[in-house]
């Protein structure tokens, strides 16, 4: 067996009204006047005020929230909110939002933490020491960055995604409130969960996965293939949004360990480039990623079918969605496609789109395919995939992604 180190450090709140164990939250972490970190929509239709009640009613005033992280957040959204912090002297970070939210407030959280400017900080292991305490709350159950140890921000004079890595980016707690997600609407919900399908299928077959990561992503996928159709179909049911959020945070975990791979490359290049959301431009990439890698990872593909198929037998719910598809197969390459046939019916299950021309990505001539596969082949998420990839083979992916 290969060598590892499998580390998350991050306490895990989960259950309904979980959120409202903020204050206790803060207090072990000695913290209690934090900058919350939050977008303007989700401020707008409350979902932070039983939060902010919870401060009034432990007599500690109204918290500063700053509220302006759009989709895609970027570095002047960053300064700004690091400004806000160092005014108010905050002692700690509270992300209460889906990983946009969570991801700005990670990089505040270094520029409230240490001197110098933030983007000296970018890239892998550029941090020395531990930050000021950080909360995450979140909204979507997708990325999994409430457990992750990265955060990407996007700098718009460039149109790419900036990568900050370190283990000291890890939030101390992740509170996860189910009751959180109910006004998620479908479309969101749909594609923050292949988001996290992605993690749990990318990690997998990663390079660097390990026995600890591949049962975690194993467990992740029976959850939500068993609960995002249902949770994007019926959002008010409150158990489905328990499993697909806490499902999120198990392929977090799986995936912060072990690493991505091809999909997130090509999701993290064009997503940038045409403001493509990250869980859609997954959803879009995965069928192609898993087909283009099933000639290196059969094995390992055939063992989450026969994990998917055993799971199946003891969930109705999950035959339900897939009538009898899932039958256990004996021959890995066989067993390989019927994951990536499930993967297809999820997504459509889903109403999620399959090809890049529906989501507003333009015609591209073959200089720009080309480039946008030279910048796929620098994203670090592919060095993890199992198959190389060469530039041609992202040309001919994202070609017959279009
Ligand atoms: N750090 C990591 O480990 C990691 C991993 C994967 C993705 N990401 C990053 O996460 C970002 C995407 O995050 P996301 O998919 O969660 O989407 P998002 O944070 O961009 O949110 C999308 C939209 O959903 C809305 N929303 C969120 N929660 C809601 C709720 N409960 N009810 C109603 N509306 C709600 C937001 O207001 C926003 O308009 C990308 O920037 C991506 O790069 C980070
Ligand atoms: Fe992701």
């Amino acid at each position: 067996m290969n060598p590892f180190t499998f580390l998350s450090p991050t306490r895990i709140n989960f259950g309904e009204g979980t959120a409202a164990g903020i204050i206790d939250a803060l207090a072990e972490l000695n913290a209690s006047n934090p900058l919350i970190v939050t977008d303007a929509g989700l401020f707008a239709n409350g979902i932070l005020d039983p939060i902010l009640a919870e401060f009034t009613n432990a007599g500690l005033g109204s918290p500063t929230v700053y509220k302006d992280v759009p989709s895609d957040s970027d570095v002047d959204c960053v300064r700004k909110g690091i400004e806000l912090g160092r005014a108010i002297n905050a002692d700690s970070v509270i992300a209460v939002g889906g990983g946009s939210v969570i991801d700005t407030a990670k990089v505040i959280n270094i520029g409230l933490s240490v001197d110098g400017d933030v983007l000296d900080f970018e890239g892998i292991n550029n941090l020395t020491d531990p930050l000021k305490p950080l909360v995450c709350i979140p909204t979507t159950a997708g990325t999994g960055s409430e457990v992750s140890a990265v955060a990407m921000i996007k700098d718009h004079s460039t149109g790419k995604k900036l990568l900050f890595g370190s283990r000291f980016l890890y939030a101390n707690v992740a509170i996860l409130d189910p009751s959180l997600l109910l006004s998620l609407p479908p479309r969101l919900t749909a594609a923050t969960g292949m988001d996290a399908v992605t993690h749990g299928l990318e990690s997998y077959v990663a390079m660097t996965t390990n026995p600890m990561s591949d049962s975690l992503a194993l467990q992740s996928l029976s959850m939500l293939f068993t609960s995002l159709p249902q949770a994007t179909k019926f959002g008010d049911d409150i158990d489905a949004r328990a499993q697909t959020l806490l499902a999120s945070t198990i392929a977090g975990v799986a995936f912060t360990n072990a690493g991505v791979g091809i999909v997130h490359a090509l999701a993290h290049t064009l997503g940038a480039k045409f403001s493509i959301h990250h869980g859609v431009a997954n959803s879009i990439f995965l069928p192609h990623g898993l087909k283009f890698n099933i000639e290196a990872a059969a094995e390992r593909y055939a063992q989450v079918w026969n994990y998917l198929c055993t799971a199946a037998s003891n969930q109705t719910s999950l035959n339900e969605h897939f009538s009898d598809k899932f039958v256990a197969e004996a021959d890995p390459t066989k067993a390989a496609e019927r994951l990536l046939d499930a993967v297809k019916t999820l997504t459509n299950l889903c109403l999620l789109p399959t090809q890049l021309r529906e989501v507003g990505v333009p015609e591209l001539n073959d200089s720009d395919v080309a480039d946008l596969a030279d910048t796929a082949m620098t994203d670090p998420a592919i060095m993890f995939n199992p198959r190389e990839a060469t530039p041609e083979d992202l040309v001919s992916i994202i070609k017959g992604a279009y």
